[in-house]
């Protein structure tokens, strides 16, 4: 993957994220501060990098993806923030810093998350509509991949698959990995799709694309948490199995677990044949993602 190209789209939505979010003096100063703390601790941007990318591969432009890329980054920094609540998986370290509730208390922190989850759809109805698609279709995809029935279920079925005395089947953990990640990566990537008016089989690929990438992508954040150290991570490793969670290396072992993330990276391409050419950024992302050492 062209390192220039990702330096290149994360300045383009950290400048963009800095347009859509309050300053940091507005009043209350403590909230604005917090969420542009969590915001731009670091992070890899990876959603809003897959919706820029998803909109040229449909022929759109990189502008009027902004809005939804902004959203998706606000969005995914609050399930973060709550992440790593005490009630959570308490974790003290975030992207290289210590997490939103050590810097600013749990009060302040759950605050924060809930401010970054509303900001994201104040920021999304910006987003210019498109022949096929309006603000309400993109309302609407956005609020189905957070909600209860994906992400948030998701981190339910986490927390409910912790402990020593449960480990989930394999079909479980699938779905509690589509649900907690791949299903906000793939609204990531349709948002980006339709505003650049894809066409329904585009967005289906799209769709095919996401999901598996998306499974992949949380099959090696398990990998990773178990092979690297909270120093390359920026959070800390290891949490996994202290917390006895059920991951793909506590079911399968690690090499198992990475020639799954290998069979789903090989489907996220496949899914991609009907964008030839215009879908290579989408295909330089997913070897970038298998390839990640965090
Ligand atoms: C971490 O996501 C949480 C998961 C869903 C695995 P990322 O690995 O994309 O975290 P950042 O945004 O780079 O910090
Ligand atoms: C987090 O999964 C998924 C969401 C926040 C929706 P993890 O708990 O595995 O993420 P990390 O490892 O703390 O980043
Ligand atoms: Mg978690
Ligand atoms: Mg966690
Ligand atoms: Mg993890």
């Amino acid at each position: 993957m062209d390192a220039a190209y990702l330096a290149a789209r994360c300045r383009l939505v950290d400048e963009a994220l800095d347009r859509f979010l309050p300053k940091p003096k507005t009043r209350p100063a403590t909230i604005h501060e917090a969420m542009r703390y969590s915001l731009f601790a670091g992070g890899k941007r990876l959603r809003p990098i897959l919706c820029l990318a998803a909109a040229e591969a449909c022929g759109g432009s990189v502008e009027s993806a902004l809005p939804p890329a902004a959203a998706v980054e606000c969005l995914h920094t609050y399930t973060l923030v709550h992440d790593d609540l005490p009630c959570m998986d308490d974790d003290d370290l975030r992207r290289g810093m210590p997490t939103c509730h050590v810097k600013y208390g749990e009060g302040i922190a759950v605050l924060t998350g809930d401010a970054l989850l509303t900001i994201a759809f104040e920021i999304l109805a910006q987003t210019p509509a498109s022949a096929r698609y309006g603000v309400g279709a993109y309302v609407t995809e956005l609020a189905v991949a957070s909600g209860s029935r994906h992400l948030i279920g998701g981190q339910v079925l986490d927390l409910e698959g912790e402990g020593s005395d449960v480990l989930l089947t394999p079909a479980q953990l699938r779905y509690l990995h589509e649900s907690k990640t791949a299903a906000l990566l793939t609204a990531s990537i349709r948002l980006g799709g339709m505003t650049a008016n894809a066409t329904p089989a585009k967005l289906a690929a799209l769709t095919d694309y996401g999901q598996a990438l998306g499974l992949a992508f949380q099959v090696i954040d398990d990998i990773l948490d178990v092979t690297q150290t909270s120093e390359k991570l920026g959070k800390s490793a290891g949490k996994d199995v202290a917390a006895a969670k059920s991951t793909y290396p506590a079911l399968f072992g690690l090499e198992k677990s990475r020639k799954e993330a290998a069979r789903l990276t090989k489907k996220a391409h496949d899914a991609l044949k009907p964008f030839a050419k215009k879908g290579e950024r989408l295909h330089e992302i997913a070897d970038y993602l298998l390839d990640r050492e965090y």
